[in-house]
């Protein structure tokens, strides 16, 4: 991408953000790859192009089911141009399964597994749960509705349109993914404000840095195989080849 008339924003932990002179953002994917807050680092080949072109993907796909969203184009294969946002203050997680962050919690004595739900990778959490986390803070920390209200990050009714729009998506997802092989354990997404004061989706969806992806066949058999980024916080194989075969999958069967 030709970043000269571009005014440069700022830098996540695997997008570099610029401004265009319209005013709209220009998403780079880079090839970083980050996990528990950053304190492990790394880079992987053809990982900031098979994650914008994921993005796109479920960015096209929500769309046309309704979900509004910042997209607007991809002009290379690894940028995407966005609308400019006001970012809402905190992330929001869908499980359908138990795994990462919710088990190590679990497990420190700090919350207690909705009912029915087994303290294992890989037990299914009936209708699924939505969890809240900061977005602006140096770690990310679980919030509940009433720190959010309390805050003024969002009005009551914000947080019901949110969990509604996050639940959607959900349906959106794992739907799709089904026909492809691949059970949508849990994701994370972020929303923003636009001028008009319309909640809209932001950020990157459906990418293997923010869901868990399993292989159906293998958890059938008791196995997990994850097509995401647990591969790189567990060490359990390669990245890039994970990753490939996820988004392969995804055009087989949609594209
Ligand atoms: P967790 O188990 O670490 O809380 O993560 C739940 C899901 O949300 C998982 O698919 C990873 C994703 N996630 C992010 O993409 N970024 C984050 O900062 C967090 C906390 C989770
Ligand atoms: N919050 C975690 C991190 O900072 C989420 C992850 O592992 O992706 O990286």
């Amino acid at each position: 991408m030709q970043k000269d008339n571009l005014v440069y924003v700022s830098s996540g932990k695997a997008k570099d953000i610029y401004e265009n002179s319209n005013g709209t953002l220009i998403f780079e994917f880079t090839d970083r790859v980050t996990a528990f807050d950053g304190k492990k680092k790394s880079e992987c080949n053809e990982k900031g192009e098979i994650t914008c072109k994921v993005a796109e993907y479920w960015f096209k796909i929500l769309e046309k089911n309704g979900i509004p969203t910042h997209y607007i184009e991809c002009p290379t294969s690894t940028s995407m141009i966005v609308k400019r946002l006001d970012i809402v203050p905190v992330e929001v997680i869908w499980r359908n399964y138990a795994a990462g962050s919710l088990l190590r919690r679990y497990e420190a004595g700090d919350i207690i597994l909705p009912e029915g739900v087994e303290p294992k990778e890989g037990s299914p959490i009936p209708g699924g749960m939505i969890e809240f986390t900061t977005k602006f803070e140096a770690v990310d920390r679980p919030v509940s509705i009433d720190e959010i209200l309390s805050n003024s990050w969002l009005s009551k009714e914000e947080v019901d349109y949110i969990t509604d729009l996050t639940k959607r998506i959900n349906e959106i997802m794992a739907q799709e993914l089904a026909t492809s092989g691949i059970i949508l354990a849990d994701f994370k997404v972020e929303y923003g404000r636009t001028s008009d004061g319309e909640i809209i989706l932001a950020d990157e969806a459906g990418t293997p840095d923010g869901c868990r992806f399993w292989m159906k066949n293998d958890f059938e058999k008791g196995i997990i195989t994850s097509l995401d980024k647990d591969v790189f916080r567990k060490d359990t194989g390669d990245l890039t080849l994970a990753y490939r075969e996820l988004f392969n999958k995804l055009q087989r069967t949609n594209m």
